[in-house]
């Protein structure tokens, strides 16, 4: 199975995640202004939410995926409190015709004094749970 990993990320949270998974899944986590060279099975996209939406570097990523070489992507995200970032995603890759797994994954993401230290140990070993779990198609 072809899988990639791509991520957007601000201050470093989503990338811990990205980079769990990566590691969970045998691939290398790119940021997501690294197109995705050739077909890919399994695309694993993380994003976060700044100011209730998704970052355009996401956004644009999305708008350059070419449908017909990427079979499925599984989503995952960090934020302070908002949990639509998974959401808006899926909606997005959904309008291009991407097929979205069911299953996606989030957690809390350190935002200023608000959840210090997560991504934290337990959250990054859930990642790579559901990494797993995405990669064996369950
Ligand atoms: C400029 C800015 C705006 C943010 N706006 C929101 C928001 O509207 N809702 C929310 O739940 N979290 C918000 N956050 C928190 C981030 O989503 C959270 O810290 C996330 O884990 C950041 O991921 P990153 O470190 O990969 O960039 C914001 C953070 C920043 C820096």
């Amino acid at each position: 199975m072809n899988i990639a990993v791509r991520y957007h990320t601000r201050g470093g949270n989503t990338k811990k995640v990205a980079e769990a998974i990566a590691r969970a899944v045998g691939a290398a986590a790119g940021d997501c202004d690294v197109p995705i060279a050739g077909p890919v099975d399994l695309l694993f996209l993380g994003g976060s939410v700044y100011g209730f939406g998704l970052d355009d570097a996401v956004k644009n990523f999305i708008a350059r995926l070419n449908p017909s070489e990427v079979k499925a992507v599984a989503l995952f995200g960090t934020s302070a409190i908002v949990k639509t970032g998974n959401r808006d995603m899926a909606k997005l890759l959904r309008e291009r015709g991407i097929a979205v797994l069911g299953k996606d994954f989030y957690c809390r993401g350190e935002f200023t004094v608000m959840h210090r230290g997560r991504p934290d140990a337990g959250d990054l070993s859930r990642a790579a749970e559901f990494a797993g779990d995405a990669a064996k198609g369950l």
